[in-house]
């Protein structure tokens, strides 16, 4: 099967009572047993179900792993997997790492003595340098989260190969469809689902995806032992938006592509940041590993936060508000918002400025889009 083709049908438990389409919703926190050694496959919904479980099975096809945990949030994911790490162990992680991966590393786990080291992976040279007998992972997020940053994800699998450390990838910005961090050597895949795999931002959800047996088994037994696992519900919600994952895709990065072009042509604007220009230092490796440059992109605008607050406050389509990867368009300030948990110096550090805009790219027509920013940025006067 093709990979849209996974889309619609990869796990998709069809209900053999009533021949239903697709797959039901199972709200049930517990199931009978038959007799005491015997039951259909789930016991408790904490430790599995059978919507979650198609959900699973779907994802973990997507991205090529062999197994799949779906999880209550994104950040529950990247919780089940920081607990296959002990304390006094190190991990590597990008500085331009999602605000609140970094919140949940810097201002948790090290209290926990888990040791980090924040690098640019821009450079894998950095990563190297980086490393200690102590280290254990590396923590890759390409795209990065705001600025779009690629991180070469083979050069640094292959440093985590040589020196017998954990790769793992937060897949979120590009979803499966246009890359599959596995292909590249990485060990576990992170996703925050309540982005493009769900894509209607009416969910929060994460997942997390293995290609090795000792893994899988070991996310299965903490997401079940942590009680991490999401609802029935919020499995089947998933599920219904990952059926639409490529077409939505291919309309995000669209709009995206329409935007960042205007953007990068207009004179209240400093700098875009979009991999798919090929003035973006990322271009040609993100050509190599992605399968095309995703729906998000940021800008700064020329002059500082009232500048970047009118264009803010001046669109029609694009709201002003936090996440990313749904139908309609979104603009954040990531000084203020996604990136508020991080500390100044390290926004700073990463090249966030009080003039950068992010934006996710809906699926409305680009000609919409393209109007309604460049009306707003001319607003700035
Ligand atoms: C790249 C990335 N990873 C993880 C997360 C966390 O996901 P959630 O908000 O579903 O917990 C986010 C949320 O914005 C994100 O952008």
């Amino acid at each position: 099967m093709r990979f849209e083709t996974k889309c619609v049908h990869v796990g998709v438990d069809k209900d053999e009572t009533f021949n239903s389409a697709t797959t039901p919703i199972y709200p049930t926190s517990t199931f009978r047993w038959v007799d005491l050694n015997t039951h259909k496959g789930f016991d408790y919904t904490r430790s599995g179900n059978p919507t979650r479980k198609a959900l699973e099975q779907n994802l973990a096809a997507l991205e090529g792993g062999i197994d799949c945990k779906a999880t209550a949030t994104g950040m529950a994911a990247i919780t089940a997997v920081m607990q296959l790490f002990k304390p006094g162990d190190h991990v590597i992680a990008g500085h331009d790492i999602y605000g609140g991966t970094f919140r949940l590393f810097y201002g948790v786990l090290a209290d926990y003595g888990l040791e980090f080291s924040f690098v640019n992976m821009g450079d894998p040279g950095n990563v190297t340098k980086a490393v200690k007998q102590n280290t254990k992972c590396i923590w890759i997020e390409t795209p990065s989260n705001p600025l779009l940053n690629i991180v070469d994800i083979k050069a640094i699998t292959t440093i985590a190969r040589e020196v017998g450390v954990i790769s793992v990838a937060d897949n979120t910005f590009l979803s499966p469809y246009l890359q599959r961090p596995f292909e590249h050597g990485v060990d576990i895949v992170v996703h925050s689902t309540t982005k493009y795999l769900n894509g209607h931002s009416d969910v929060v959800g994460g997942a997390v995806i293995t290609c090795q047996e000792d893994h899988a088994r070991r996310i299965s037994y903490l997401v079940n032992a942590l009680g991490l696992a999401c609802s029935p519900f919020d499995a089947w919600l998933v599920l219904r938006g990952v059926k639409t994952l490529g077409l939505r895709m291919e309309a995000h990065q669209r709009g995206a592509m329409a935007l960042a072009t205007m953007l990068a042509s207009h004179p209240k604007v400093e700098r875009v940041y979009y991999p798919g220009l090929p003035s973006h230092p990322g271009h040609e490796l993100a050509k190599r590993q992605q399968y095309g440059f995703g729906g998000m992109l940021s800008f700064d605008v020329k002059g500082g936060r009232p500048e970047a607050e009118k264009v803010l406050t001046g669109t029609k389509l694009f709201q002003l508000a936090e996440s990313l990867g749904g139908v309609e368009s979104l603009m954040e300030y990531p000084e203020t918002m996604s990136h508020a948990s991080m500390t100044p110096e390290a926004r700073r550090a990463s090249g966030i400025s009080e003039k950068t805009i992010r934006v996710s790219v809906g699926i409305e027509h680009p000609d919409d889009l393209v109007a309604d920013m460049k009306a707003a940025v001319a607003a700035i006067g």
